[in-house]
């Protein structure tokens, strides 16, 4: 069998795939994250790992023949975990949507400038980015900048824990603001820049090439037969879209997990000009563009949990009636915006309550807040020529009937539902399976293994209703953008 890991930003979800591409078993372990100041955001490496292995034991449970073939893991970008040369975890790792490096993407947008940048990596400085995050540390931590021995992302963290091989692949590379996508190699100049080209970085590789073997104490503890080959891997992204079947050019996908992304993926590497998508490599050996919203399905996660404190996500969604109708808005902010705003210090919010708002207007606005924060990135595309009627979804917040069908109506587009819904972690055990010699590459195997269940189709009355909201959602942002500079 083959085992996918997606190493997500509330918990790490694994499959066990059959040789044969069934979906034998699929597990999912939590682990905590920090938020120690506001729009800071921070895990612990050791969880992460702690949280795969005790997950591949539970995948290995209830299977009698525990031969495993392959592992490939795709996990949540751009963190920066840092190790001294002692192999110890230096700090906690800071992830994706911490926002704390404003200043340091300042400097690389304006100092280093906008221009280089893109001519050094084919992108621009975000505050997610792994290089702002580096000159966060060498300025505020210095005591913990000059213990950097290994500096890596944190799959590559679960990679080099079960294989011992210090290595990175170009999908997830792409989103560290270090790399020369276009030549997929380590940029020197961006080194240079963070000061960390006295470092060994690790060693570049396509997503599905064989980096190593499960070390033997690993597959001992787990009870594994066997000698698991374990693959690159990808950035969940890259990872979902193998998983959707989103490889070779002009597809989408759009992944609704923590953060909401649009995937486009291309043979060929292409960078707008003003930057606006992110332009990284692809798991299938090809390129893709892709907005990021930092928070997607956690806005549906923070309000149900968190304020309305009420498990039920589905039966607060199924008595809502005024789709296209709602007067209340949100503002999906609330770790501040990426995609395409690139804005950390902005903020979430509701507008347009009145005396008759109910708990189901407010529960409707925050499902269609992102998805008109999704569609402000299909929009960005769409300015670039790029034609999108139809996608993949994927992610826990596309397993709600509702907001599928609200995305579809807002973006007005068909959207395509697999049959297996764990994108990345399917993507991980088909890359796994690639790797290991059972298909001559990604595409033949996601042909073979990816199948559509249902299309949901855009409903013209509704995408007209949808059509008017979001062109007063688009006037709510530089409305109250200023309010947070200060
Ligand atoms: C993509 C991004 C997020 C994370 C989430 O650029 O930052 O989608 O990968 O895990």
């Amino acid at each position: 069998m083959f085992i996918g890991v997606d190493l997500g930003t509330s918990a790490v979800k694994l499959l066990a795939m059959s040789n044969e591409g069934e979906i034998l078993k699929t597990v999912s372990v939590e682990y905590p994250i920090s938020f120690p100041q506001s729009g800071w955001s921070e895990q612990n490496p050791e969880d992460w790992y702690k949280g795969t292995i005790e997950g591949i034991g539970k995948l290995l449970e209830s299977v009698s023949d525990k031969t495993v073939d392959g592992i490939g893991v795709g996990g949540q970008m751009h963190g920066l975990v840092i190790l001294d040369e002692n192999d110890n975890v230096i700090r906690p790792a800071i992830l994706w949507n911490d926002g704390r490096t404003t200043k340091e993407t300042d400097y690389l947008n304006t100092v280093i400038g906008q221009d280089k940048l893109s001519e050094y990596t084919g992108n621009i400085a975000f505050a997610g980015f792994t290089a702002p995050k580096v000159l966060w540390v060498k300025e505020n931590e210095p005591e913990n900048f000059a213990k950097i021995s290994k500096l890596m992302l944190p799959k590559d963290y679960i990679v080099y824990k079960l294989t011992g091989a210090y290595v990175s692949d170009y999908s997830d590379a792409s989103g560290m603001l270090l790399l020369d996508v276009k030549n997929k190699c380590w940029s020197k100049e961006m080194l240079e820049i963070c000061g960390i080209s006295n470092i060994s970085m690790p060693e570049l590789h396509e997503s599905f090439d064989v980096v190593g073997e499960v070390k033997p104490e690993v597959c001992t503890q787990l009870g594994i037969t066997g000698t698991p080959k374990v693959v690159a891997g990808a950035g969940d992204n890259a990872a979902a879209a193998i998983g959707t079947g989103t490889v070779g050019a002009g597809r989408c996908n759009i992944s609704l997990g923590t953060s909401g992304t649009i995937f486009i993926s291309n043979d060929k590497f292409s960078v707008d000009d003003k930057n606006s998508l992110h332009s990284f490599a692809h798991a299938d050996g090809g390129f893709h563009l892709m907005g990021c919203m930092l928070s997607a399905a956690s806005c549906n996660k923070w309000w149900m949990d968190e304020i309305l404190k009420d498990k039920d996500y589905a039966g607060n969604q199924a008595v809502i009636t005024k789709l296209g109708e709602n007067n209340v808005f949100f503002l999906p902010y609330l770790m501040g915006e990426r995609s395409p705003h690139n804005d950390p210090l902005v903020r979430a919010g509701f507008l347009g309550m009145s005396m008759d708002t109910t708990r189901e207007d407010m529960v409707l606005a925050v499902l269609e807040g992102v998805a008109f924060g999704l569609r402000d990135s299909l929009e960005v595309a769409r300015s670039l020529g790029v034609e999108i009627n139809i996608s993949n979804i994927c992610g826990g917040g596309a397993k709600s009937p509702l907001w599928r069908r609200i995305i579809a109506n807002v973006m007005n587009i068909s959207l395509e539902i697999q049959e297996n819904d764990e994108g990345p972690a399917l993507g991980g055990a088909i890359l796994a399976a690639v790797g290991c010699g059972k298909f001559a590459n990604v595409e033949a195997a996601t042909s073979q293994l990816v199948k559509v269940k249902e299309v949901i189709k855009p409903e013209p009355e509704l995408v007209a209703k949808y059509e008017e909201k979001y062109a007063t959602f688009k006037k709510l942002y530089p409305t109250v953008k200023d309010l947070y500079k200060a």
